[in-house]
């Protein structure tokens, strides 16, 4: 039996976003043209504008003049592509840049050790959680996470350079995002530091919006915007939408699209972040074993559930084990903190601090017995001590983060 990964846990071990869709068709080249760079660009940004509106992901008429005008490329000038098990350096001088700066697909732009650290994220994306942000002219907007500038430029555009700050933590994207916005005519606050903290000197914000992974909200924000703000982030494999209120508590509902952003790392880090190894399943520490409620195939194939289980059983990892052709024989689940569980032939064994498939096949019976939910019907709350993730209502079932 070959041992895979099943192609929906992959994006949480390559740090890429979302799920992909097909590309964007290039649009044909008048024939005997002799383009520019830029103005075969203009050609392709219009494509996917249309292709945005079209599908249903681009609603608001200043998001759609932001996307026409800002150039992806000229923040994207080199992206990594997956080819055969390897990465591949797409450059303007390769046949598939323009096509794929301008696809709507996340873009790979740094690695580290051969592990994503950065990337420009997946267009349709991120026009829906701008959208979310609900500015107004005259807005003011700190965004964690600058990656390659091209979401602040954006930003930029809509609002004007003096009321966007925006916060990242690889001290060499940085410099790059803040260059690459000033060739442009954008000078928003670029700080070098950790997210997490927020910009205090810049607040109090109308709205925050991070495009790095989280497993709860950092305290700081909610303390830095005005009653009424919107925060949106990225928590689990969902979309949070966050409305502040006073003593730093804020509340609100899950965004409909999944989103499969990188995590946060720690300030001063250009490091990748660790992915915890699968576990040593033959230590010391003896396995409890009993019947398996679930089958290995229970945690895959299910986005619904794969979002649940992101925030009910955080920091989880799955890998598969089928036949070319076959159904899933067998799962391996397991945690950084030394928790794993094994799930076949009917039986599961678990170990470690978690009994991981407990918690599994809970989450699962939530799921089943409220008709499997999507993201729209979960909520967050966000209080001073505690931060909940429930489903329906704030009264409803819920998990801590
Ligand atoms: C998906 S990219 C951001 C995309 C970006 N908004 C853009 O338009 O290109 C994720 C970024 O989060 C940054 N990051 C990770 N941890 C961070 C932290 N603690 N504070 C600020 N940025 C962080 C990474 O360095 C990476 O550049």
């Amino acid at each position: 039996m070959s041992p895979a990964v099943s192609p929906a846990r992959c994006r949480a071990f390559t740090g890429c976003e979302p799920s992909p869709p097909a590309p964007c068709p290039a649009p044909p080249s008048p024939p005997g043209a002799v383009l520019t760079l830029d103005a075969d660009a203009a050609a392709h940004r219009a494509a996917l504008t249309e292709r945005l509106l079209a599908d249903d992901a681009l609603h608001d008429p200043v998001w759609e003049r932001a996307l026409a005008r800002v150039p992806r490329h000229a923040f994207v000038p080199e992206f990594q592509r997956r080819e055969g098990g390897r990465w591949r350096t797409v450059t303007p001088d390769s046949p598939d840049y323009l096509s794929g700066v301008y696809a709507d697909l996340p873009l790979t732009t740094q690695l580290t050790d051969g592990t994503p650290t950065s990337s420009s994220s997946q267009p349709s994306l991120m026009v829906m959680m701008l959208e979310a942000l609900d500015l107004h002219d005259g807005s003011r907007v700190l965004e964690v996470a600058t990656g390659t500038g091209y979401n602040a430029a954006l930003l930029c555009e809509r609002l004007g350079s003096d009321r966007v700050t925006t916060v990242e933590v690889d001290p060499g994207l940085a410099d790059l995002a803040r260059a690459r916005l000033a060739a442009l005519g954008h000078t928003p606050t670029v700080v070098t530091g950790d997210g997490r903290a927020g910009h205090r000197a810049g607040a109090p914000y109308d709205a925050l919006i991070a495009t790095c992974g989280f497993q709860r909200i950092p305290a700081a924000w909610p303390e830095q915007l005005r009653p009424g703000g919107v925060i949106v982030c990225p928590i689990g494999w969902g979309n949070a939408r966050l409305v502040v209120a006073e003593g730093g508590r804020a509340e609100g509902r899950f965004l409909p699209m999944g989103s499969y952003f990188m995590s946060v790392r720690e300030a001063g880090s250009t490091g990748s972040v660790p992915v915890p190894e699968p576990p040593d399943e033959h230590s010391d520490d003896p396995p409890d074993q009993r019947p398996a409620v679930l089958g290995p195939a229970g945690p895959f194939g299910d986005d619904s559930f794969d979002f649940l289980l992101s925030v009910a059983v955080p920091g989880i990892r799955f890998s598969a084990e089928q036949s070319p052709g076959q159904a899933v024989s067998a799962c391996l689940a397991w945690r950084a903190d030394g928790s794993w569980a094994r799930v076949e032939q009917g039986t599961v064994r678990q170990a470690g601090p978690v009994r991981l498939w407990d918690a599994v096949e809970a989450a699962h019976d939530c799921y089943t017995a409220h008709s499997r939910p999507g993201r729209r019907r979960f909520g967050l709350t966000v209080g001073p001590d505690q931060q909940r993730v429930w489903l329906d209502t704030p009264n409803g079932p819920s998990w801590p983060l």
